[in-house]
């Protein structure tokens, strides 16, 4: 029986006046990718308010690897509400943080001590590991990428690279913050290597800014909103020798590419880098808002006592529910599925690319991923309304997915991990005949084929 069951108009009445209310009560900078209001979600699937059923390709952008209601997450939640609600770690502290930490410490990568601060969102982790990191080095500037996303505050909002929607109107932005391309092979000439990419940051301390006056260089190990691009295998250990010999820290921001989400728990460990600090949040709380930053104990030491944190920082519900996704992710066997997910969306999707030359790159690492697509494959003109009405096909036919891509033209998958594969073929389906709508006009010649 198939999972996907629509049973009215999509938007149904329920969902529209739902609609009507939210857009008197809530202004329009909140944006929402479909106009469904959900009632209830379990495992990979959402049922909204009118009775429809869909399958869930997106998870909360990136939030629910381990699942919607994951049974652990939601046994701990409920034991945990037995015991206390909010205390502040700052005021009474609580086993459960230290206990968040001392996972952390041990699941991120390099043979050193390690300290972890827990926060709330993926925005403050970022916030944070940018003081820390100014903290120790004793320096201001930062380096970030072109196609980056680190959050809406306005520090991670100036390290963002989208104008459209993210930073438009929001100026000034934060000082001392530099910006070079980032490795990104579809969009730039055929064999540009690791090492060419790396330049860039050579380049820059030229350029833009002294070496000498740079705390940080920071990083998505695989680009989130910039469109799931995986650089090559060798780049960020190149750009890390690079940053050693000028005694800049590398920040890894694995906010979206962390937990399982690439069948690995830091993407960063594809590439065998060992950042000096890493940003985690999303699927680390298992739906519950958590964030962390893991790094080396003696910079994590750096700022002095009572300049992190924050009331609600490590809330003792988002520390069962953490722990109890960790687990979930290890027992479930969760970066198997990963790559399980990963392959059999590529086998799909390279057939897609044979038969529509808008499907310009297939691509991704394990479970992180996507297509980007082209009206042309030559000029590789961004195909940004198509992929619009793919997005829109797919949750009006009970698939909810999201887009991504600085040029708005990728479609990301970030399916719970959980989701069997009746069901991820299923929803495969769904973005196929949306494919097949969009597509038609762009076959791809019988040459090419
Ligand atoms: C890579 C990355 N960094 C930072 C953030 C910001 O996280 P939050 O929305 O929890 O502030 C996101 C959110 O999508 C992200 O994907």
């Amino acid at each position: 029986m198939s999972t996907i069951q629509i049973k009215t108009e999509i938007p149904g009445p329920r969902s529209r006046a739902l609609m009507a209310r939210r857009e008197a009560a809530i202004p329009r900078g909140p944006s929402n990718a479909t106009p469904i209001f959900a009632a209830s979600a379990e495992g990979a699937t959402i049922t909204d308010v009118d009775g429809n059923r869909y399958l869930d390709f997106a998870g909360g952008i990136g939030v629910l690897n381990a699942g919607h209601r994951a049974p652990r997450v939601t046994a701990a939640i409920l034991e945990q509400l037995e015991k206390h609600l909010h205390l502040c770690f700052a005021v009474t502290p609580y086993e459960g943080y230290v206990a968040v930490a001392e996972k952390l410490n041990a699941l991120a990568p390099g043979n050193f001590a390690k300290k972890t601060i827990l926060i709330n969102s993926g925005a403050e982790a970022i916030e944070n590991a940018i003081k820390i990191a100014r903290a120790y080095t004793k320096r201001p500037a930062v380096i970030c990428f072109e196609d980056a996303f680190h959050g809406r505050t306005l520090l991670t909002m100036s390290l963002t690279s989208k104008t459209h929607p993210y930073k438009a109107g929001f100026q000034p932005f934060a000082s001392d913050i530099y910006r070079i391309p980032y490795a990104y092979p579809y969009r730039h000439a055929a064999g540009t290597s690791a090492e060419d990419f790396a330049h860039h940051l050579e380049d820059a301390f030229k350029r833009s800014v002294a070496p000498e006056s740079v705390a940080a260089i920071i990083a998505e190990p695989v680009l989130g909103e910039g469109g799931f691009v995986v650089p090559p295998r060798e780049y960020f250990k190149l750009l890390q020798s690079i940053c050693r010999k000028h005694g800049i820290l590398f920040i890894a921001d694995e906010i979206q590419s962390g937990f399982g989400r690439t069948g690995k728990w830091f993407a960063c460990e594809h590439f065998g880098v060992e950042p000096d600090l890493i940003a985690s949040a999303k699927s680390m709380g298992g739906g519950m808002p958590i964030a962390a930053v893991t790094g080396r104990a003696e910079i994590m030491d750096a700022p002095g006592p009572g300049s992190l944190g924050g009331t609600y920082c490590g809330h003792p519900l988002s520390c069962a529910a953490a722990l109890a996704a960790i687990e979930t992710i290890q027992k479930e066997n969760l970066f198997a599925r990963s790559s399980a997910i990963g392959e059999r969306f590529e086998k799909r999707a390279r057939g897609w690319q044979k038969k529509w030359s808008l499907v310009g790159e297939v691509r991704g690492l394990g479970g992180m991923c996507a297509m980007e697509l082209v009206r042309n494959s030559e000029t590789r003109e961004p195909a940004d309304t198509e992929t619009k009405q793919i997005a829109k096909y797919c949750y009006e036919h009970g698939l909810i997915l999201i887009t991504a891509g600085t040029f708005n033209n990728v479609i990301r998958i970030l399916v719970p991990l959980v989701v069997t594969d009746a069901q991820f073929d299923e929803g495969l389906d769904v973005l196929e005949a949306a494919l097949a709508g969009v597509g038609e006009g762009k076959q791809v010649a019988l040459s090419h084929a």
